[in-house]
This record gives structure tokens, C-alpha cells and sequence, in this order.
């Protein structure tokens, strides 16, 4: 198993992608500089050397060839990382965990999106691509915390059930994440929505909270 994330030299891609590696899944570490890709990869090698996965640091193109490419870069500047993109990511599984969240006096806030959501705006932006979203609120704290397993829900969108489930697949390969399909692309809208109000709560109360669903038994 193999993937690729775009913007994985940030606080999620390099979350995710240390979960991965230690769960043996192979990564692709993507960057907008490709000696910044290989630095972060590096790093989580020397990290950790017992990880069964394989990083390598590469460019945000370099980071598509591989099956699953996760979205993880700022909303600000999505459409200039999308842009190049589009051809790479022709019939592969693509995962948005953007959320389109900005900051004022008043704490976090989310930017209007005219597709409805940014998965929408994504798959607008990669029409041959298997658009999904996830991860929106799995914190890069937590992630980072290894000794530690998650215990947070992964939702899954997309209108595409064979990558939505492919997603959900590889999301469960890390420690204590609960995923599975959760609906249609575009009910990924109030998720990068909740985003704002999970990172007010953190403030307020210190903490690194995440989302659990109470009552489910996935099927
Ligand atoms: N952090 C979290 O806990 C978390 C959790 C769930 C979801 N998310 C979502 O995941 C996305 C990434 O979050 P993050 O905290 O990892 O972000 P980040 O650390 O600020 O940025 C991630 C990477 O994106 C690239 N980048 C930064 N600014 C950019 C710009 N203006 N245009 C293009 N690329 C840019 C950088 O990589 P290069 O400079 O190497 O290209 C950076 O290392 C966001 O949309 C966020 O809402 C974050």
C-alpha cells in the first residue's frame, strides 16, 4: 500500500504520514520544492527507523503517482497547487482534508466555498480524478503523539464507492482511527465546516479533542 501527500511537509502531512509509515504503508511525501519533500522525509526516517514503510521526498507532482494522494495544504493557495496537478491525478483516488477555514480577532472561521464544499471545489478542479474527503479533523498533535492511539472517526466522502472505501481502508491502518463510508462528496461540507469550531474548543479548553460518532457499529 502506497500514498501520496500533497503538502507533506506540514503539520497533517507529516502526522499522517508517520501513522503510515509505522503501520507499514509506504509514502510519498510531497512537497512544492522537492528538497523540502526529501528534508521532512529525512527527518521521519531518522525518527523512526523501526517504521515497516518506506518515505520518499518528492514534489507535489511526484507525490500523484502514487494510488491514493491526500490533499494536505492550506485552503489559502488551493487552486495554484491544484492547477499542475490535474493531468497527474487522472483515475486515481484523490482525498481533500482542506478545510476552508480562516482566522480573525473572534478565533477560527470558515471562508464561503462557491461549489459548496472544497471536496466539490477539488473535483471540480481534477475532473478524471476519484475525489473523496477525510481526515478533517484528526488533529496533527495527536497524530504526532505515537505512543498514543487515536481514538477518532474518520468519516469518508465521495460519490465514487470502491475508492470511498479504499479510503476508509487506509485510514484504519493507524492506530485507533474508526473510518468508514459516510456520505455523498458533497456532505463533506459540514465536516470542514465542524473544523473551525473543533480548533475554538482546543483553544478554549487546552486540548486536542477529535470526533467520535457515539452508537455506531460500522457495517
Ligand atoms: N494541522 C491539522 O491538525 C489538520 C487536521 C486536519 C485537517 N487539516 C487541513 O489540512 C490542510 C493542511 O494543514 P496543515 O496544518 O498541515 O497546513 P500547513 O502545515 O500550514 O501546510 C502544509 C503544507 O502546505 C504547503 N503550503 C503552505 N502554504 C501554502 C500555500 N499558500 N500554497 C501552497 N502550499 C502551501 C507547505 O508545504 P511546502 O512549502 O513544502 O510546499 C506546507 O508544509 C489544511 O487545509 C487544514 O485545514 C489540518
Amino acid at each position: 500500500m502506497e500514498v501520496g501527500i500533497v503538502g507533506g511537509t506540514g503539520a497533517l502531512g507529516r502526522g499522517l504520514a508517520r501513522r503510515w509509515l509505522v503501520a507499514g504503508v509506504d509514502v510519498r511525501l510531497g512537497s512544492r520544492d522537492a528538497s523540502r519533500g526529501q528534508a521532512a522525509a529525512d527527518e521521519l526516517r531518522a525518527e523512526l527507523p523501526d517504521a515497516a514503510g518506506q518515505v520518499v521526498g518528492v514534489d507535489n507532482l511526484g507525490a500523484c503517482e502514487a494510488p491514493v494522494v491526500v490533499l494536505a495544504v492550506p485552503y489559502e493557495g488551493l487552486d495554484a497547487v491544484l492547477e499542475p496537478l490535474a493531468p497527474a491525478v487522472e483515475g486515481r483516488i484523490v482525498v481533500s482534508a482542506v478545510n476552508p477555514l480562516a482566522f480573525d480577532a473572534h478565533g477560527p472561521y470558515n471562508e464561503p466555498v462557491a461549489e459548496g464544499s472544497v471536496a466539490q471545489a477539488c473535483a471540480a478542479r481534477l475532473p478524471g480524478a476519484r475525489m473523496t474527503a477525510a481526515f478533517h479533523s484528526v488533529s496533527s498533535t495527536a497524530l504526532k503523539r505515537l505512543d498514543t492511539p487515536l481514538e477518532d472517526d474518520v468519516p469518508v466522502f465521495g460519490d465514487d464507492t470502491e475508492a470511498v472505501d479504499a479510503v476508509a481502508t487506509l485510514a484504519n491502518r493507524i492506530d485507533g482511527v474508526r473510518s468508514y463510508p459516510a456520505g455523498a462528496l458533497r456532505l463533506a461540507a459540514p465536516l470542514e465546516g465542524l473544523t473551525a469550531v473543533i480548533i475554538a474548543v482546543n483553544k478554549r479548553h487546552k486540548a486536542h479533542v477529535g470526533l467520535r460518532l457515539s452508537r455506531l457499529t460500522p457495517r
